[in-house]
């Protein structure tokens, strides 16, 4: 008889023969910057997530420090909003003086900004709008700008998040004009239109004033058409692929897996982060079982590296595994 069990009857024999393992190294933490002094505040609908003013956000770069967590991707929360999203592409906006603070406090963490203008446009789009309509060519263009401004102020890498067409290749040429050349492009390639983006957009204030997503971020119903995108990004240079939402594109990140040998980010997204939180607050799930079940499921679908919110909490359950 074919005894599989044999291979399952201890810990120690589970462990040998284990295919997949999640590292601290593997976790990207995303955080919230908010303009302002002395802020420090809850985000309802993500528990245990926080807005920070850069005065009180060295205590979030100590635990992060501690948990030994090596890279972190920036959202940056503006006072100021308008029509075509100025605070994005401000050297002295909100992120690129987080961006600068952070490499002063520790040089070694890799500091990524997200680059989009939907946190700091007041119709909350990703790209400019001219009679209704989401325009694509001329919102590249601040989208290189903000990539820039940010390369300038330290960051380590940027992270185009609008899906307009043709970014990549717009920010990689500002950046190697502007003698960024090795600043490498992680680029959200296959981003679907997605309820689950929901907590996010409350702690952004990024929430669409009118319409939706749907002209430039993906339909989930296309996962071919996914690895199309996918390839527009590889062929305009992007270093690295995002994935995301991570738990409803696990078959989107396999294809990318076996089809490209690119390096590839699963997004744990926000909603993703929030139902877990929520089941768990409930007592209906073990949210340690749960959480790293998930993290196993994106490394096992063939993610190198996982965005996601719960990166503190998993850095303590793989120090306490030892
Ligand atoms: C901005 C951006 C979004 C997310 C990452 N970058 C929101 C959106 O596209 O509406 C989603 C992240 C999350 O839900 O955790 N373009
Ligand atoms: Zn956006």
């Amino acid at each position: 008889m074919i005894r599989r069990r044999r291979l399952r009857a201890s810990e120690g024999i589970r462990a040998l023969v284990r295919e997949t393992n999640i590292q601290v190294s593997d976790l990207i933490y995303p955080m919230f910057i908010v303009e302002g002094e002395n802020i420090k505040e809850e985000i309802s609908s993500m528990p245990g997530i926080y807005h920070y003013s850069i005065d009180r956000m060295d205590e979030e770069l100590d635990r992060i420090r501690e948990a030994g967590i090596r890279a972190v991707l920036l959202f940056g929360i503006p006072k100021h909003k308008d029509e075509c999203g100025s605070e994005a592409y401000n050297e002295h906006g909100v992120v690129q003086s987080a961006i600068r603070h952070m490499k002063s406090v520790n040089k070694d963490l890799v500091v990524i900004a997200d680059i989009c203008l939907c946190e700091y446009t007041s119709h909350g789009h990703c790209g400019l709008v001219k009679d209704g309509e989401i325009i694509n060519d001329e919102t590249l263009e601040l989208l290189a700008k903000t990539a820039v401004t940010c390369a300038k102020a330290g960051a380590d890498m940027v992270a185009p998040s609008d899906m307009m067409d043709g970014h990549v290749s717009a920010i990689r040429e500002a950046l190697d004009e502007a003698g960024y050349i090795n600043t490498p492009i992680m680029a959200y390639s296959a981003k679907m239109a997605s309820g689950y983006y929901g907590p996010f957009r409350d702690a952004a204030h990024s929430a669409p004033g009118f319409g939706d997503r749907k002209t430039y971020q993906m339909d989930f119903h296309n996962g071919r058409e996914a690895m199309r995108d996918i390839q527009d990004d590889i062929d305009e240079g992007a270093d690295i692929l995002i994935i995301k939402p991570a738990l409803t594109l696990l078959d989107v990140l396999k294809n990318a897996s076996l089809h490209t040998n690119m390096p590839l980010c699963v997004y744990n997204v926000s909603g993703e982060y929030a139902m877990v939180k929520a089941a768990a607050a409930n007592g209906w799930l073990d949210e340690k079982r749960i959480v790293m079940e998930n993290m196993t499921a994106f490394k096992r679908a063939g993610a190198h590296m996982i965005i996601t919110y719960h990166a503190l909490d998993v850095a303590r359950w793989i120090r306490e595994e030892r």
